[in-house]
């Protein structure tokens, strides 16, 4: 059942460049991005000048990764929010406002109550969920699946990367109706979009390696994870990945942080995963990066670096380096998220936990 592999969620990562496909297919048609149910007009998404993104735990993640993309192809403003926090604010919403809702079961309670509140204000919801005909997507304007297919792991892997990528859609289909981009670049970055899933086939060839790393720093107390930009909330994915599977302390952070606070915890041996940005895509962030990186060297830390292939100048600071092919920098976080959920569940594994029903937790959270 679980193919060959030691626990689902193994397979479950390794079905990433099937799921991504799956969930890219068929909404480019006639030169346009189509999203499924719209019963948005294009006038509606004219209208829209404003953005909240809402979700709880890793689809949360993935929203904060759509604001730079949306942002960036819209000039809309985004605002991303716990669900749960979201509802018990006083957002200020109107029919103007397009509220993404973002939920692998469709069914979190937490993100139903927000949905609810912002159709309540009359703002517009567009939900991304990969279960057919769920509770969110019944009560939004407009729905867009993720077709990753089923997930038994309770930690969400595939349906992760696949919400990123239905993000994106979102973001072309609104820079489209808003006229931000014109019809060849949404075309272009749909092409990037596609060449997805053969660069995440690529990152599975690391998988073992990732593996082997994981049972290395399995006995560590603590594990830190440093991004910027896009990379930043891959870090706190990474981070929450291995606090839900592995039970350990694990706090990902923005790297411009580090002086601010966090450096405080580095000490001889701490494993601390740094996300690099492409050194070419983004070359002021990466030397930055590099600089924190040499820092907490410096201080004993044992750096896991994932950078772009052929980073060299990266080389000398990193303990471990697990690399990922070069793709465009908003669409990063599908491959660097990779190694991440690799290394969490080896992790867990050689800690002797069940990595498919971690404790306390439900696939679904359907009570506030
Ligand atoms: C983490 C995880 C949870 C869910 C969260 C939202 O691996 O699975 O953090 O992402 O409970 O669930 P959905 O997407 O179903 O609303």
């Amino acid at each position: 059942e679980k193919g060959g592999h030691d626990y689902f969620m193994l397979k479950e990562i390794e079905e990433q460049p099937e799921a991504l496909a799956n969930t890219l297919r068929g909404h480019f048609d006639g030169g346009r991005i189509v999203l499924d149910e719209q019963r948005l007009t294009d006038q509606d998404l004219r209208d829209v000048d404003k953005v909240f993104v809402v979700a709880c735990g890793t689809a949360y993640h993935s929203g904060l990764i759509a604001k730079y993309a949306i942002e960036h192809w819209t000039r809309l403003p985004v605002e991303v929010e716990l669900a749960s926090e979201f509802r018990y604010r006083d957002p200020v919403l109107d029919r103007d406002t397009l509220v993404v809702a973002i939920s692998q079961s469709g069914e979190t309670a937490d993100t139903l109550e927000a949905v609810r509140h912002a159709r309540g204000q009359k703002a517009r919801v567009l939900a991304i969920c990969n279960t057919n005909g769920a509770q969110i997507p019944r009560e939004s304007d407009a729905v867009l699946y993720t077709h990753a297919g089923p997930e038994v792991g309770v930690a969400a892997t595939k349906t992760f990367t696949s919400q990123v990528a239905a993000n994106y859609l979102v973001g072309l289909a609104l820079a489209q109706a808003r006229g931000t981009k014109y019809p060849d670049e949404v075309a272009r970055e749909f092409a990037e979009l596609e060449a997805m899933p053969a660069a995440v086939h690529k990152v599975l060839s690391t998988v073992e390696d990732v593996r082997a790393l994981g049972r290395r720093i399995a006995d560590s107390k603590a594990v830190l994870f440093l991004g910027r930009h896009v990379g930043f909330p891959v870090a706190l994915e990474g981070a929450l990945k291995l606090k839900e599977l592995a039970y350990m302390h694990a706090e990902g952070f923005a790297a411009g942080e580090l002086k601010h606070g966090p450096i405080a915890l580095i000490e001889e041996g701490l494993p601390v995963v740094v996300v690099m940005p492409s050194p070419k895509g983004r070359a002021t962030l990466h030397a930055k990066l590099v600089s924190n990186i040499s820092e907490i060297q410096a201080r004993g830390a044992r750096t896991i670096v994932i950078a772009e292939e052929g980073d060299d100048t990266v080389r000398p600071f990193a303990d471990e380096l697990i690399e990922v092919p070069a793709v465009p920098t908003l669409l990063q976080p599908l491959v660097s998220s990779v190694p991440l959920q690799v290394l969490a569940a080896e992790i867990a594994r050689a800690r002797g936990y069940d990595v498919d029903k971690p404790r306390n937790l439900a696939k679904s959270v359907t009570v506030e």
